[in-house]
């Protein structure tokens, strides 16, 4: 059974608490540790007769006599300031408000007075505010605070004889939001709430019956969740009832455009589009205020492209936009080459939370580690440009608004081990358009070549928020799929927390979206401060896999899927939930504090061991030092003498590949004509180098000096390594290919 939920230690307020809904609350928190503050002047239901304190008083006598903590204010809500106050001096916080006390003054609308108007407001929204404002820089303090609003499904909907009263409940919940926004930073959470329960209030619209079955009782439990530490829930809005709860949204028809560019807009336009504007079919659900300015914005800039959309936005609209896609698919962008060394690799892999902490890292984050390798999802470092440069808002056929693009999903697959250091050259294409009717996805692939071979090979799902609905294909081919994880608890579990810094060590590998690092940004864009890149994430979540099952060998990775489901913010922790299933392990990745899914749908496929064995050079094998070593030993039957004389020594070489020694190859150059021979010496070396076939080879052919080699970790010696000097002799002079 899940733990209950408790709330010692917290000071709660719960205003018109003497009698129906405030005091089923107010019995309930105190139940379960809470202190609490009973607010009610007593008063009739009209709020015309001063009542007498006995309302308040009886429950907080209750509470008492159950053992719990309580005392009783008697002000009016309008006078917030003081009914704070008897929380803090009683029990020195506040915690939670309920925002609760009401009273009716219901009329038809021609004869509500101005004074039954302003006492609805007064006390309804004027008092919700007037307690809340009092309470809010206590919780700011000590950033935590959890507030209820009670609006009424006659606010939601309307009813008759309460157009005051449906005021001022609605004007609650345009407070909520507000404060749900402004709020969060300080975990302080505000929701609303329309009850419906028997009461004093519902006695004369409700039969007897129904009143007394729709218990407060059955109100209270949503008022006690919304109101607890653990309840995330922030700027929602809840019907509830009967033992029934649901939460309501915003939907918002896909609607029409009524004005062409340069041309007036006219009411005989709005009328013609009318359905259009009413349908909703393919509608949104906007949660924030910018996803509503946003998609306005983004009218202009249809209106104002050149090809804008038609006055007539119906099949005619449809067929043109369709058609204009079918120009953007196949499309090529501009080629472009992404350079990088192992310092790029690097930062890349701290960005992505390799660590020192963990010695199997060492490879991703030390460029002298002899095995050092890129990590495999580097691969959309090098391919992410037209993504990140704003390449896509060239797109012929569609304006594309990048303020309102999110990155969907990511495919990624590497034929080979990305090099350590290289210039590769990329080629991007959109490969097709979608259209999920709340947006348009574009699905850019991106081939990433290294000396004309295919290294990799990454597709982007682009989102853009707001721009579908018009009549185009909703799936495609093309579309690499994210799968569902095993419905079964997972194989193995992952974990990182993420530095404060983690997006702005990250963004240094190329995405430089202030929305990772400037708060002002980020709150224009709807988020309370910077969040961290999807593809930072991605990152900690490929590590995490590939730790878990390969051992950390990059040469077993081979392909990685994802979808972005919700954002993460630097410092939270990163939790990988893993299945195996074979060579596929299926994932996702969650906010350990939130439990939130951000990765969803996700899988790694990685190459067997039995054929990444079979890749790795044997004995020699396949590796480009072989040829060296055999050209000199050819040499040196020629004038091995003569070299034997100058060196006088006996050199023995590990050479690695993947991380592993794949050969060992020695040079005696101390007896006779010297000879070079497979094997470690077979008496003992006066030096022994250990280095990569690649760098060996970039020694031999001058790329690479020995010395800064050395210096640098990558070649490691043994023995005398004085001796080294005069390697440059014998590679460079002997060796030649
Ligand atoms: P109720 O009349 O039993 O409780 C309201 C309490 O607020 C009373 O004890 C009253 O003395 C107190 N109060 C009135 N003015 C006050 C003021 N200025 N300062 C302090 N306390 C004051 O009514 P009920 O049904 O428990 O309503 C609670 C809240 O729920 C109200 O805001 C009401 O508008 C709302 N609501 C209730 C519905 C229902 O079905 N019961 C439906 C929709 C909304």
């Amino acid at each position: 059974m899940a733990s209950p939920l408790r709330f010692d230690g917290r000071v709660v307020l719960v205003t018109g608490a003497g009698g129906g809904l405030g005091r089923a609350y107010a019995l309930a928190f105190a139940e379960r540790g809470a202190s609490v503050v009973v607010n009610d002047l007593g008063g009739d239901i009209k709020g015309l007769s001063k009542g007498s304190l006995a309302a308040a008083d009886k429950v907080v006598e209750e509470i008492r006599s159950k053992g719990g903590k309580a005392v009783a204010n008697y002000d009016s809500v309008e006078a917030g300031e003081k009914v704070v106050r008897t929380a803090l001096e009683a029990f020195g916080r506040i915690d939670v408000v309920v925002n609760n006390a009401g009273i009716l003054r219901d009329n038809s609308f021609g004869r509500i007075s101005d004074e039954d108007w302003d006492i609805i407001h007064r006390v309804h929204l004027r008092g919700s505010f007037q307690v809340t404002r009092a309470a809010w820089d206590h919780m700011k303090k000590r950033k935590f605070g959890r507030i209820v609003m009670t609006a009424s499904a006659s606010g939601i909907y309307g009813n008759f004889g309460q157009a005051n009263y449906s005021a001022a409940k609605l004007g609650l919940l345009g407070l909520s939001n507000t404060l749900a926004i402004e709020g969060q930073k300080s975990n302080i959470h505000c929701n609303t709430i329309a009850p419906a329960a028997g009461s004093r209030m519902t006695q004369s619209i409700m039969p007897e019956d129904l009143v007394e079955a729709l218990k407060p009782d059955y109100v209270a439990p949503l008022v006690l969740w919304l109101c607890h530490e653990s309840c995330e829930e922030n700027g929602s809005l809840f019907e509830v009832g009967g033992g029934w709860i649901g939460k309501l949204r915003w939907e918002r028809a896909l609607g029409a455009i009524v004005r062409q560019k340069n041309q007036p807009m006219t009411p005989e336009a709005v009328k013609a589009n009318w359905k259009k504007i009413c349908d909703f079919d393919n509608a949104s659900k906007p949660q924030r205020i910018q996803e509503s300015i946003g998609s306005i914005i983004e009218v202009l800039n249809k209106i104002d492209s050149e090809r804008g959309v038609s006055t007539n936005p119906t099949s005619h609209a449809a067929s043109t936009a369709t058609s204009e896609f079918a120009g953007a698919i196949g499309h090529k962008l501009p080629p472009f080459s992404s350079a990088y060394t192992e310092l790029e690799a690097i930062m890349y892999a701290l960005g992505v939370g390799a660590s020192i902490k963990e010695p199997k890292d060492m490879k991703f984050i030390y460029e002298g580690s002899t095995d050092f390798s890129c990590l495999p999802t580097f691969g959309v470092i090098i391919a992410q440009k037209p993504i990140v440069g704003g390449e896509l808002s060239g797109i012929p056929g569609f304006s594309v608004n990048l303020e309102k693009v999110l990155h969907g999903e990511q495919y990624l697959e590497l034929y080979k081990p990305l090099p350590r250091a290289g210039n590769l050259k990329c080629e991007a294409v959109i490969a097709d358009v979608l259209d999920k009717g709340s947006g348009l996805v574009i699905l850019v692939d991106v081939y990433s070549y290294f000396e004309e071979e295919l290294v990799c090979y990454n597709q982007f799902s682009i989102f853009v928020v707001g721009s579908g609905g018009i009549g185009g294909k909703r799936t495609s081919d093309k579309v690499k799929v994210a799968l569902a994880v095993p419905n079964r608890p997972p194989d193995a579990v992952l974990r990182d927390t993420t530095s404060l810094n983690q997006a702005a060590l990250y963004r240094l590998s190329g995405d430089w979206n202030p929305l990772h690092i400037d708060p002002n940004f980020a709150g224009f864009a709807g988020f309370d401060k910077p969040i961290l890149h999807g593809l930072c994430t991605f990152g900690f979540s490929a590590r995490h896999v590939l730790q878990q099952y390969a051992d950390n060998d990059v040469s077993r990775f081979k392909a990685i899927k994802v979808r972005f489901a919700k954002p993460v913010y630097p410092g939270q922790t990163l939790q990988t939930e893993m299945w195996k299933e074979g060579n596929r392990i299926h994932f996702q990745t969650k906010i350990e504090e939130t439990g939130d899914v951000v990765i969803s749908n996700a899988y790694v496929d990685l190459i067997p061991t039995s054929d990444t064995s079979a890749k790795t050079p044997s004995e020699g094998g396949k590796l480009q030092s072989t040829l060296v070593f055999e050209e000199i030993g050819r040499r040196l039957k020629d004038i091995g003498h003569e070299v034997a004389e100058k060196v006088n020594a006996v050199f023995e070489w590990h050479i690695t590949k993947g991380g592993r020694t794949a050969a060992k190859w020695t040079v005696d150059l101390k007896s006779g004509s010297g000879k070079v021979y497979q094997g470690p010496a077979k008496g003992s070396a006066d030096a022994t180098f250990t280095l990569s076939d690649e760098d060996f080879m970039d020694v031999v052919l001058g790329k690479l000096d020995p010395q800064k080699a050395f210096f640098n970790g990558r070649l490691k010696a043994r023995g005398n390594i004085m001796l080294s000097q005069k390697l440059q002799m014998i590679l460079k002079d002997y060796a030649k290919l």
